[in-house]
């Protein structure tokens, strides 16, 4: 496995790659990867001849009261897990290469009906640093696709847009949440969580199928539905819910009682650590 500093070392082995009629999967990650990580470059593997994993910790994404500084930097150990999937390269740009005239610079924004509400409205910004890092290792990667989890929900929608909006070359895959057994949705954050957290943790989880069940049984009394979904998280020891909402999978905006197909995301945490989670339903 290569491991890339340098953007044009990199381009010229993309390219190498492509001449010999090679497809280029590629699957961005902040690091600290974890198996929901590696499940993204095995789904690659089966649909391209080469994955390339990017590591980098991204300042534009965090907002001034968030975990940039104290977010775990683990190559080595990330390193160690790619191997074991058999990726072919790391691509590690630095904050510098990624930023080379700081923050305050050209940036990529998804219209604020997509990027303001949910995590938007909680983490300003947060989507603007997303969609312009993704955008630029696109630019940087060059890949044929590139595969992000369904755990991200509203980014995975985000980046959608950003693709299609932008006419961006590259074809987006989704992958489905890989989660613990006991049903919590995996998560580099989760190493935050005590014992006594932990074992709450999957709470979160069972409180979405509770409604996807009420849901899929016909209970349209979204409002019910939260309210209770929200009592119950905290009745098990979560220390706030940011929300808890059934949305329309598309515009993320609320659903309306004649439609289908729902999405239901929402945002737990203890302290500063926030455990997100969804369940699509369609
Ligand atoms: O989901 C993540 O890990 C990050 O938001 C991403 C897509 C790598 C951009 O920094």
């Amino acid at each position: 496995m290569r491991i890339f500093e340098s953007i044009p070392d990199l381009r010229e082995q993309v390219l190498n790659w492509r001449m010999q009629g090679l497809k280029v999967g590629f699957v961005p990650t902040m690091g600290n990867l974890h198996a929901g990580h590696l499940s993204l470059v095995s789904l690659l593997q089966t649909q391209c001849d080469k994955v390339i994993v990017s590591i980098f910790v991204n300042p534009m994404q965090f907002g001034p009261n968030e975990d940039y500084e104290r977010y775990p930097r683990t190559f080595q150990a990330d390193q160690q897990q790619l191997n074991t999937v058999n990726a072919d390269a790391i691509f590690v740009p630095t904050v510098e290469q990624m930023y080379p005239h700081g923050l305050l610079q050209t940036v990529i924004s998804v219209p604020y009906s997509l990027t303001g509400l949910l995590e938007g409205a909680i983490r300003p910004g947060h989507f603007d640093g997303v969609s312009t890092v993704v955008a630029k290792l696109f630019n940087m990667v060059q890949p044929d696709l590139a595969a992000f989890g369904q755990k991200d929900y509203q980014q995975l929608r985000v980046i959608q847009t950003m693709v299609d909006e932008l006419t961006i070359p590259v074809t987006l895959v989704a992958a489905p949440i890989s989660r613990a057994e006991d049903g919590l949705a995996l998560s580099s954050r989760n190493k935050y969580l005590s014992v006594e957290q932990r074992a709450i943790a999957p709470k979160l989880n069972t409180v979405l199928l509770d409604i996807a069940q009420a849901l899929k049984s016909g209970n349209r009394d979204f409002k019910a539905l939260t309210k209770v979904g929200i009592e119950s998280l905290l009745l098990e020891g979560f220390d706030a819910v940011d929300y808890l909402q059934i949305c329309d999978p598309l515009t993320l905006l609320n659903s309306t009682p004649n439609q289908s197909k729902f999405v239901i995301l929402a945002v737990a945490s203890f302290g500063n650590t926030r455990l997100l989670d969804n369940v699509l339903l369609s």
